[in-house]
């Protein structure tokens, strides 16, 4: 029998697409499927324990090798460049980074500094530094959309799936940054330490991905 292997997986909106995906490469998930509020999982087929955490902490847990791989955003992975393998892009939980701002708001040729509210203040720094920009960066910890229309910025950093959040709440994308979608990262020691088991892993979930 080989080693046991923990997987953090994102709660929210990548859940399903992952347990699923999980499902698809043969993985026993029926815990998964029927969780409850339970937070830990066995997977009932392989020596895999699963766990169920936000996304920010997939990264933190992997970091310190609690968990040996997770699945996790892109998103997440570019907010939190750290120490781990990017191993896999599992195609699925497609959705893009871009700034927003009410109509009529030219953030791009306003004299003086602009403010932009995000979830995700290192990406939305590094492109407005790319742009040669003066901006402030305000955190916000969620449904970002409000911030321009309370007037706390001029304009948003987010990330868009469907595109309804924005147009239900009135703004407009001004400029798309990148492409995201779900990844698989693994702990450097894991890798050596648990080469088989992660490497099984790995190929299983491959098989599957777009
Ligand atoms: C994300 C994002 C947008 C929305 C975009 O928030 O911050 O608000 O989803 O999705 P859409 O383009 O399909 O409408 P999330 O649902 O993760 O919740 P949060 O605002 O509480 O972080």
């Amino acid at each position: 029998m080989g080693d046991l292997i923990s997987i953090a997986l994102t709660k929210g909106r990548i859940e399903k697409g992952a347990i699923k995906l999980l499902e698809q490469a043969g993985f026993g998930v029926e815990e998964l499927k029927d969780k409850g509020r339970k937070l830990v999982f066995n997977d009932t087929k392989e020596d895999i324990r699963y766990f169920l955490v936000k996304a920010n902490d997939t990264v933190t847990y992997v970091e310190h090798g609690v968990a040996d791989i997770a699945i996790v955003g892109k998103d997440t992975l570019l907010e939190k460049e750290e120490n781990y393998y990017e191993v896999l892009d599992l195609g699925m939980g497609k959705c893009k980074f871009i700034v927003a701002t009410l109509p009529g708001t030219n953030i791009f040729n306003k004299i003086g500094h602009i403010k932009i509210g995000t979830k995700y203040p290192a990406v939305a720094k590094s492109y407005f530094e790319g742009k040669g920009m003066d901006v402030e960066i305000i955190k916000i910890e969620g449904s970002v959309e409000l911030a321009p229309i309370l007037g706390i910025s001029e304009g948003i950093v987010d990330i868009m799936e469907t595109g309804t959040t924005l147009k239900e709440n009135g703004l407009v994308v001004v400029d798309e940054i990148c492409d995201i979608s779900s990844r698989v990262i693994v702990n450097k020691s894991s890798f050596k330490l648990k080469r088989n088991e992660i490497n099984s892993f790995i190929d299983k979930i491959r098989e599957v991905c777009n």
